[in-house]
């Protein structure tokens, strides 16, 4: 029988993922991203079958990411963890710039530009393996982890997507 609860024992990051869906650009949360290999440069990140991300990322192959800090507030996870790209412009609510293209949140400590070279669908989810094309450190600091969300940041989370969808 699996026990879940080992699932939070492996240590994972958040990010903001972005891409542009061919009209815009658009945005997820995401913890599921690992290094893969050093040659080439690879790392593998899961994205659900239904997000708009992913479905931008099939059509387009290059993805960014932004690896978010310990002390990010709230507001940024709801816009891009609760809501959808379809529903939401979610970087007309964030500071972030263009690297390589496509956008990054102003605030998280690094950002990495890469492009697909392999594609594993599960039922749930689709796993993309992808070259770094570019990284760099934009901030001293420490990372948020996942288990850190699980605690009392979650509950600013939801209390920040509910404010949100209201306004
Ligand atoms: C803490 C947290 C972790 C998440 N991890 C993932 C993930 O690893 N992969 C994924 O595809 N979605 C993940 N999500 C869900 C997406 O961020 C969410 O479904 C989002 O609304 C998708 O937006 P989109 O449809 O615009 O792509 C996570 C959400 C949260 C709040």
């Amino acid at each position: 029988m699996i026990d879940w609860e080992i699932l939070y024992k492996i240590p994972l990051g958040l990010y903001i993922l972005s891409a542009n869906s061919g009209k815009k650009d658009i945005g997820s949360i995401i913890d599921a991203v690992m290094m893969v290999a050093n040659q080439p440069c690879a790392l593998a990140i899961s994205c659900g079958n239904q997000s708009n991300t992913k479905q931008a990322i099939d059509k387009t192959l290059t993805f960014n990411l932004s690896v978010l800090p310990k002390n990010v507030s709230p507001d940024i996870i709801a816009n891009f963890g609760f809501f959808a790209s379809n529903e939401r412009e979610k970087w007309k609510y964030t500071s972030h710039h263009k690297y390589h293209g496509l956008p990054v949140f102003d605030e998280a400590l690094a950002f990495i530009n890469a492009k697909v070279i392999h594609k594993y669908e599960l039922c749930s989810n689709t796993v993309f393996i992808a070259e770094i094309v570019d990284a760099e450190i934009n901030k001293q600091g420490e990372s948020l982890l996942y288990q850190d969300y699980r605690g009392e940041l979650k509950n600013n989370v939801i209390k920040a997507y509910q404010r949100l969808k209201g306004e």
